[in-house]
C-alpha cells in the first residue's frame, strides 16, 4: 500500500470535534474525541474509537458511562486543553466547571450542547475501541454550527 495516500485518504473522511468526560468515583478523564458518528435511529447510538492507553478508556471500562460535549467554532482553544490528560480540581475539570447529572459523568458548563450515553457493546481489534453507545439525555443550550476538524489545522490519525 502506498502509505501517503493511504493518510491523505484517511484524512479526507469528515469528523467534527467533541469533548468526551468519564467519572469513576474521585477519578475524571476529559478528552478531545474526533472518532464519532452516529450509529442507530432506534434506540439513539453513536459509536466512537476511544484509544486504548488513555485514562478515558479506563474510565470508561470501569463506569461504561460518558458525556459528549460540542464546542462552538470559537471554541478551539477548549479543544486544545483536551488534547492533554486534564486535571479534576473539586468541581472543574480542565479549568472548566462541571456539574453530575443522569449518567455520573462530567457535563462541562460553557459549552452548546451535550449528549449523555450509556455504553452498549464494543470491538477491540485495534489501538482503539470502538464503543457503540446509547444516547440517554441530550441538552442544547445554544442550537450554532459545532467545531469541525475542518476549521481547524489539526488532525487525528490517517
Ligand atoms: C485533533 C485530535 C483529535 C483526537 N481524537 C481522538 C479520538 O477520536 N479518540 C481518542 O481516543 N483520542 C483522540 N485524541 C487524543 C486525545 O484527545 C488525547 O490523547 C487525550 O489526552 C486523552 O486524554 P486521557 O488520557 O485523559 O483520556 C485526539 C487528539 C487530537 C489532537
Amino acid at each position: 500500500m502506498d502509505l501517503e495516500a493511504k493518510k491523505i485518504a484517511l484524512r479526507m473522511i469528515s469528523s467534527g470535534l467533541y469533548i468526551i468526560t468519564c467519572k469513576h468515583g474521585e477519578e475524571a478523564s476529559g478528552a478531545t474525541l474526533s472518532w464519532l458518528n452516529q450509529a442507530s435511529f432506534t434506540p439513539p447510538m453513536v459509536s466512537m474509537g476511544i484509544r486504548k492507553e488513555s485514562h478515558t478508556h479506563a474510565l470508561i471500562e470501569k463506569t461504561k458511562k460518558c458525556a459528549i460535549h460540542f464546542l462552538n467554532r470559537e471554541q478551539k482553544d477548549i479543544a486544545e486543553t483536551f488534547f492533554k490528560p486534564v486535571e479534576l480540581d473539586g468541581t472543574t475539570l480542565g479549568g472548566l466547571e462541571f456539574e453530575i447529572k443522569t449518567t455520573g459523568a462530567p457535563i462541562l458548563k460553557g459549552l452548546p450542547a451535550y449528549i449523555e450515553c450509556e455504553i452498549k457493546n464494543q470491538l477491540d481489534e485495534g489501538d482503539h475501541t470502538i464503543y457503540l453507545a446509547e444516547v440517554i439525555e441530550a441538552e442544547v443550550r445554544e442550537n450554532v454550527p459545532s467545531l469541525g476538524m475542518r476549521d481547524t489545522p489539526w488532525h487525528y490519525g490517517g
